[in-house]
C-alpha cells in the first residue's frame, strides 16, 4: 500500500540522494512514494518518518543502494543506439589505432554500465576490429557504475540475447548456457574491468581517456551536476578524446566539447 511522506521528509531525502549521487528527485515524489513504499513496509517501519532519519542517519551503504536501486532504472541491452557503435567502429577506432600505433594502448571507459552489456559490446567492436592484431594491444575496457548488484550480473555475463546480436557474433563471442542464455566468451569477459564508482566522487583513474561512454545516466542528474560532470570527463580526457551520451540526452550550450555526431562530442 502507498504510503505518504511529508514535505519535510521528501526535501529532506531528496537533497541527501542529490548530494551524494547527483540523482534529482524534486519532481519526482508520486515516484519515490511509489517505488519506495514496499520497502518502508518489508523494512519493518510504520511510516516514511522513522525510514528516512534512519537511513540519512545510519547512511549504511548497503540500505542506500537498495534505495538507489528501486529510484533508477540500470535498464539496458546489447546493440543499444546502434548509431554510437557503428561510428565508433568506423570513426573511432581508426584513429585511435593511427594514434596508439606505438603504446598500442586504448583507454576506454563505460560510465554507468549497469549489467555489463555496453563495455562486452565496445570490447567486441575493437576485437572484430582489430582482428588477429588483438593480441598484441591493451584494449580493456574499464567498466564502472554505482550500483553493486548490477556490476555481480555483469561479471557473471549471462544474458538473453536480442536478435540484434549478430549471429557470427553470437558464435564467436558468447557461449550457450543453457535455454535460451549466453556466457559472454572469456575473450571478451578478461577484456573489461568492472569498478564500483559513484560519477560523482573526483575522477582519478590512472590514464587519460580516449572514449568515454556515459549513456543513459545523466538523465537523473539536474543541470549543474551534469555540467560538473562533464568538465571532469573533460579533465580526464585525452586531446581529441570522445564522449558519447545517451541519444534523448544533450550538453549545455556552453560545453568546453565539439559535437561531432549526434550525441557524441570531442574534446577540442
Ligand atoms: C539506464 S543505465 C545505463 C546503462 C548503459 N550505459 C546504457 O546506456 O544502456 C544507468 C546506470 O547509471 C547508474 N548510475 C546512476 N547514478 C550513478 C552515479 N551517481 N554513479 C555511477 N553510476 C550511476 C545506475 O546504477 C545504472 O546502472
Amino acid at each position: 500500500m502507498l504510503k505518504t511522506i511529508s514535505d519535510g521528509d521528501f526535501q529532506r531525502l531528496a537533497k541527501f540522494i542529490q548530494s551524494q549521487y547527483g540523482i534529482n528527485l524534486t519532481q519526482k515524489r508520486q515516484l519515490v512514494t511509489s517505488r519506495l513504499s514496499g520497502m518502508v513496509t518489508e523494512w519493518g517501519y510504520d511510516g516514511f518518518e522513522p525510514f528516512v532519519k534512519q537511513l540519512l542517519q545510519e547512511r549504511d551503504p548497503n540500505k542506500l543502494e537498495l534505495v538507489l536501486n528501486k529510484l533508477t532504472t540500470n535498464y539496458t541491452f546489447f546493440m543499444r543506439e546502434t548509431e554510437h557503435f557503428q561510428f565508433f567502429e568506423k570513426t573511432v577506432l581508426p584513429e585511435l589505432i593511427r594514434k596508439h600505433q606505438r603504446d598500442k594502448v586504448l583507454a576506454i571507459w563505460s560510465a554507468g554500465c549497469s549489467s555489463g552489456e555496453e563495455p562486452y559490446n565496445i570490447s567486441m567492436y575493437i576485437k572484430d576490429f582489430l582482428g588477429p592484431q588483438a593480441d598484441k594491444w591493451d584494449t580493456r575496457v574499464l567498466a564502472t557504475d554505482i550500483s553493486q548488484r548490477v556490476l555481480a550480473t555483469a561479471k557473471k555475463g549471462v544474458y538473453d540475447l536480442p536478435d540484434t546480436v549478430p549471429d557470427s557474433w553470437k558464435k564467436k563471442y558468447f557461449t550457450p548456457a543453457g535455454g535460451s542464455r549466453y556466457a559472454v566468451a572469456p575473450v571478451i569477459r578478461n577484456n573489461v574491468i568492472f569498478q564500483t564508482f559513484n560519477l560523482m566522487d573526483p575522477i582519478k583513474f590512472r590514464l587519460k581517456f580516449d572514449v568515454i561512454f556515459c549513456r543513459n545516466v545523466m538523465i537523473y542528474f539536474d543541470q549543474p551536476t551534469k555540467d560538473a560532470l562533464v568538465r571532469r570527463f573533460y579533465d580526464a580526457s585525452q586531446p581529441g578524446g570522445y564522449l558519447m551520451i545517451g541519444h534523448s540526452e544533450n550538453l549545455s550550450k556552453d560545453t568546453p566539447y565539439r559535437t561531432v555526431a549526434p550525441s557524441t562530442f570531442q574534446k577540442r
